[in-house]
């Protein structure tokens, strides 16, 4: 082969590299589409004055309800319509039994009657399990023995959703992993009149080491022991988390969940391939934290990588992703016209 100036050196009938070469092109390619609206902002309210710092999640805080006004309105301007609440409940109001969690004049009841009443267009999204309430730090009653007691849990789990309901929940969302409250849960929304208020069920969620920051910000860890009974096992099995998400379709779900997301994207496209019911991605704490913590330190950059993540979620088959990320993503999808 003779080398001219116009011949390449290599002889080759396809050049990928060929859509790669201007913005424009590079656009057509794109297909992991990341918008604000997919994104869902969890939030910590606290019965405390302002803002209080969370060592664990640099860059969140725990909320007073005015703060948690202004957060929203923040989210709200940049496009962010979602919003998952958690409560960090006051040691004094904790029990065995979680009494506070169906308080109607509870923070969290307050919380959730203040944000829908300055923000109706917000959809709210409050987590329902015991762990925030419960003296042991579990997201189920615990026997005298120490074990897990499904069903009276669920009965209490029912109860706890009206009482968020009532408050003007637009969305609840167990994330406790009892066997049948999704339809307990569905049975006593109706019972009451919610039939509008939908479920997201934490469907497939592991017993994961990623949780450890959101525990700092509720002090929720476990009293004792762990998770292990309830929560499903990280190396678990694809059939696992397929039969743990048809259950909850079966008993009356809305959308459906795969938690942690970053260790189990390929848990996220197999349970999104085999339900039609929304997929939501829970990019953890612990994932936040990672990168928070190498942002910090210089090792890589902050932008590039959560855009990056989110995106890969997306393209895992999520449809929404709820993040700590949600306002910086929100804010530079903005700057970059994406
Ligand atoms: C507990 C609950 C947890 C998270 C959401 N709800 C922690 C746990 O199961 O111990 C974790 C969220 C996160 O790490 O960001 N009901």
């Amino acid at each position: 082969m003779t080398i001219t100036s116009r011949a390449s050196l290599l002889d080759l009938s396809e050049r990928p590299r060929r859509l790669r070469r201007t913005p424009a092109l590079r656009a057509f390619l794109r297909e992991a589409h990341l918008a604000p609206s997919h994104l869902i902002l969890p939030l910590f309210v606290h019965d405390g004055e302002g803002r209080e710092f969370i060592r664990s999640m640099p860059g969140v805080s725990r909320l007073s309800v005015g703060e948690l006004l202004r957060e929203a309105e923040a989210a709200s301007n940049l496009g962010v319509t979602s919003i998952a609440l958690f409560p960090r409940v006051p040691d004094e109001r904790k029990d065995k039994r979680g009494t506070e969690a169906t308080n109607p004049n509870g923070l969290f009841q307050r919380a959730i009657r203040e944000l829908k009443r300055e923000f109706p267009h917000i959809a709210v999204v409050t987590d329902i399990a015991l762990d925030p309430y419960s003296t042991d730090g579990h997201d189920g009653l615990l026997s005298d023995a120490g074990e897990i007691l499904n069903d009276e849990t669920v009965e209490l789990l029912a109860r706890i959703a009206v009482s968020q309901a009532q408050a003007g929940a637009d969305v609840v969302a167990p994330s406790d992993m009892m066997d049948g409250r999704i339809g307990a849960i569905r049975a006593a929304l109706d019972d009451a009149g919610f039939q509008h208020v939908a479920i997201m069920a934490y469907s497939t969620k592991y017993a994961s080491g990623y949780y450890g920051p959101f525990r700092d910000a509720l002090d929720s860890a476990p009293r004792g022991g762990d998770k292990k009974t309830y929560q499903m096992d990280p190396l678990g099995s694809y059939r696992e988390a397929l039969r743990e998400s048809r259950l909850d379709v079966e008993q009356g779900a809305d959308f459906l969940m795969v938690k942690p997301a970053l260790a189990y994207l390929d848990v996220l496209r197999v349970v999104r391939d085999a339900f039609d019911l929304p997929v939501v991605a829970y990019n953890v704490s612990g994932e936040y934290a990672m990168v928070k913590a190498a942002a910090l330190a210089g090792y890589v950059d902050e932008r590039k990588v959560v855009l990056e993540t989110l995106g890969g979620m997306r393209r895992a088959g999520a449809d929404g992703i709820l993040t700590y990320h949600a306002l910086d993503a929100a804010r530079w999808l903005k700057e970059e016209g994406l």
